[in-house]
Parts: structure tokens; C-alpha cells; sequence
């Protein structure tokens, strides 16, 4: 048989970060001695509480299908959340539980994205956005920030970027891969230039609970007239260190968009798994605060440590972030080709980071601090003796 693919799914890559993170794993497996800094998960264990809610769930024989959208008693634990942590108002209507916060991407872009409908993404932007848009048939228009400007979009970039066919805005904040944060003054300075406009705001707050400077501002918080055009995304992969149990939201005050999306998820999905459902209520309802704080605690501590030591190797350099767990570094002044720089580093000295070419900039790599401080301490020692040989 001649099998014939259809051009949507030819065209899409695979994830830069998934494809360095299954090389490492397969030298590894070859027993080559591999320091993997490439993974976007914490290393921390599920907390117990939530575990132990998913048990009850089996045992007490939750493991039906249910509502489509979520069941009553998490979109409720949800609502009561975005309230509490957000400042942000969303009925039980206007919520839609998806099968992680991708999932949750993937149905706003079905839903939103017609034929040549432009998406603004600041750059470096996380790696499936530009694939889910050109899914879509959308177009990426790509606004790159530098370092100088903390990887942040500038209110001149945007008004210079918005035409007419602009349909979305993304913004990730904190941000994968650079881990700035936008304050206040900053959302508010974007919600002035949209206010008017027909333009959506894809504000993903995946990474919220890791901040380490300053306070994290929900992009929907700054206004009646942001809220409006905002589609908030989140989930509990990060948070909660729940990236098996593929648990993600939105939340739009649209309830016609919520409605479709809805339709949409009905067909090819049903819910999302049952326990997994009845687990992600004891991660938002404040049983596991505890846990988020120690791993928040954690993860500081191994950015302060990470960055440090990485400043201290010439030819390197990198800006401290506010949060998420990733550093964005430079190396730009010993090869400009990040995904040799990668290459090299992972075939010479075995160190696993994603260049930033994947991420839309060029001379940078991405290192996960979400390991352990051991690991991180060796890996950049053996990053230090790499450096020293170029
Ligand atoms: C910015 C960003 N959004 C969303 C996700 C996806 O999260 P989930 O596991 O909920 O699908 C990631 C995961 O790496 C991410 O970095």
C-alpha cells in the first residue's frame, strides 16, 4: 500500500525540547554517563495529597465518563482558585478542563484560528506555539525581544506588529524558555494598545506558582476590558509536579467560545481521565500549599546556585530570571550556532540543553534547573571544561 499523509500533520516538527530530551534518555540507555538539563518537568514527586485522592477515586469506583468540560466539583475548585490566587472572576460555565494545558491550546487555536488569521508571539516564545498556529492555518508573526529588554515585547513592537488580520496575542508569563515575568505597569501598558482592538489575549500561566522576584500578575486581573479578551490557560503540570496525569484549563468569559470548544472536545475526546480529575481538586484547593512552597524554595535555591556559578565561566552569561525553572543563556560568544554549541556539548561532555534556535533565538541555550543541585553543580562543571577547550 501507498500511504499519502495529509500536508497538516507533515508539517508539523517534532518538539525540539521532547526530541533532546529522548536522545539523552536513549544515550543513557546506550550507558553513556549523560546530565540531562533539558526536560521541562519539576523532578519533585506528585505530593502525597493529591496522590491520595486519586486512590480514594479508585477505590471508590470513580472511573466512569463524565462531563465533557470537567466535573461540577473541580471546575468549582478551579473558579474558587482563579478567584483566590488571580483575582480573576470566571463562572463554573466559563471553564473547560483538557487533557493538559497543550490540549488546551490546541482546542482555543481550532476554535479562534481561521485561514491566514495572524497570531502575534514574542520570541523566544515556548516551541508548540508556531506549530499549533500553522496547524491551524494561522500565521506566526513573531515579535523577537533581546536581552536588553529582559526578553520582554516593547509597547512600540507590538503596536508595530498589529494588522488587521491580527486575530491572538500570546503571552507567557512567566516565560518558557527565559523565565521573565511582566509586572503590572507592563500588562497594562499592552491592555492599552489592544483596548479597541478585536484581538484575542492567549495569556499562559502555566508557571505561576514558580516566581522568585516580585509578584506574579494575571494578564486578565488588569481590567474588565482584559478579562474580556482573554483566555487564560493554566493547569497543574508545573505547579504541582502533575506532568503523567495531563491535567490543564482555560478559562473565557466567552461562554459561546467555551460552548464550541466544548462541542469540540465532546467529539474527540469525551474528559479528561476521571481520577486524574478527582486528584487535580486536592492540587488547587490549598491541600498542597505546602508542597508548592518547599519545591518553589527548592527551585530558587538551585537558580541563585545555577546562575552563579554559570556567570563565573568566560564567554558565557546569563540574566537571573524571575521565575519558571529555565535559564536562557548566552553563548553567542563561542558559537553563534546554538545547535552545534548543543551538539558538541552533549557528544564531548555529555551535557543534555536545548539550543536556542528552537526557540526562535539563535547564540542562546536553554538549561532546566529542574533537577537536582548535585547534577546541576557536576553539569556545569563539565559545561565550564567544554567552554575552556573552544
Ligand atoms: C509555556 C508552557 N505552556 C504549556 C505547557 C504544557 O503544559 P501541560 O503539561 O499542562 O500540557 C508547557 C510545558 O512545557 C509550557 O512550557
Amino acid at each position: 500500500m501507498q500511504a499519502h499523509y495529509t500536508n497538516r500533520v507533515t508539517n508539523l516538527s517534532e518538539s525540539i525540547t521532547l526530541a533532546i530530551s529522548s536522545l539523552a534518555r536513549e544515550l543513557k540507555a546506550q550507558g553513556k554517563d549523560i546530565l540531562s538539563f533539558s526536560a521541562g518537568e519539576p523532578d519533585f514527586d506528585t505530593p502525597q495529597v493529591i496522590k491520595d485522592a486519586a486512590i480514594l477515586a479508585i477505590q471508590e469506583g470513580f472511573t466512569k465518563y463524565t462531563a465533557t468540560a470537567g466535573i461540577p466539583e473541580l471546575l468549582n475548585a478551579i473558579s474558587q482558585k482563579l478567584q483566590r490566587d488571580n483575582n480573576l472572576s470566571y463562572s463554573t460555565k466559563e471553564i473547560i478542563v483538557s487533557s493538559g494545558a497543550k490540549h488546551s491550546l490546541f482546542n482555543v487555536f481550532q476554535a479562534l484560528i481561521q485561514q491566514d488569521d495572524e497570531v502575534i508571539i514574542p520570541s523566544p516564545y515556548w516551541v508548540t506555539y508556531p506549530e499549533l498556529v500553522t496547524f491551524s492555518n494561522g500565521k506566526n508573526i513573531f515579535i523577537q525581544t533581546s536581552e536588553e529588554n529582559h526578553f520582554k515585547i516593547t509597547k512600540e513592537q507590538l503596536k508595530a506588529a498589529i494588522t488587521p488580520k491580527t486575530k491572538i496575542l500570546i503571552l507567557t508569563s512567566p516565560s518558557n524558555p527565559t523565565g521573565m515575568v511582566y509586572s503590572r505597569k507592563e500588562l497594562e501598558e499592552i491592555a492599552e494598545i489592544l483596548k479597541g482592538t478585536n484581538i484575542w489575549v492567549l495569556s499562559d500561566e502555566i508557571y505561576e506558582k514558580l516566581i522568585y522576584e516580585g509578584t506574579f500578575i494575571s494578564t486578565g486581573s488588569i481590567s474588565q476590558d482584559m478579562l474580556e479578551r482573554t483566555i487564560t490557560i493554566n493547569g497543574l503540570s508545573k505547579a504541582v509536579a502533575m506532568t503523567g496525569w495531563r491535567m490543564g484549563y482555560l478559562a473565557s468569559k466567552d461562554q459561546k467560545l467555551c460552548k464550541l470548544i466544548n462541542n469540540l472536545q465532546g467529539q474527540a475526546l469525551s474528559n479528561i481521565n476521571s481520577i486524574t480529575q478527582k486528584a487535580a481538586i486536592a492540587g488547587l484547593n490549598g491541600s498542597a500549599d505546602k508542597d508548592i512552597e518547599n519545591m518553589r524554595v527548592a527551585f530558587k535555591q538551585r537558580r541563585d546556585f545555577a546562575c552563579e556559578k554559570l556567570n563565573a565561566i568566560p564567554g558565557l552569561s546569563v540574566s537571573k530570571p524571575d521565575g519558571a525553572f529555565y535559564l536562557f543563556i548566552n553563548c553567542s560568544a563561542i558559537n553563534k550556532d546554538s545547535m552545534q554549541f548543543c551538539k558538541d556539548l552533549l557528544e564531548q561532555v555529555g551535557v543534555a540543553v536545548v539550543p536556542g534556535v528552537g526557540f526562535g533565538m539563535d547564540g542562546y541555550f536553554r538549561f532546566s534547573f529542574a533537577t537536582d543541585l548535585k547534577s546541576i553543580e557536576e553539569g556545569i562543571q563539565r559545561i565550564s571544561n567544554f567552554v575552556a577547550k573552544q
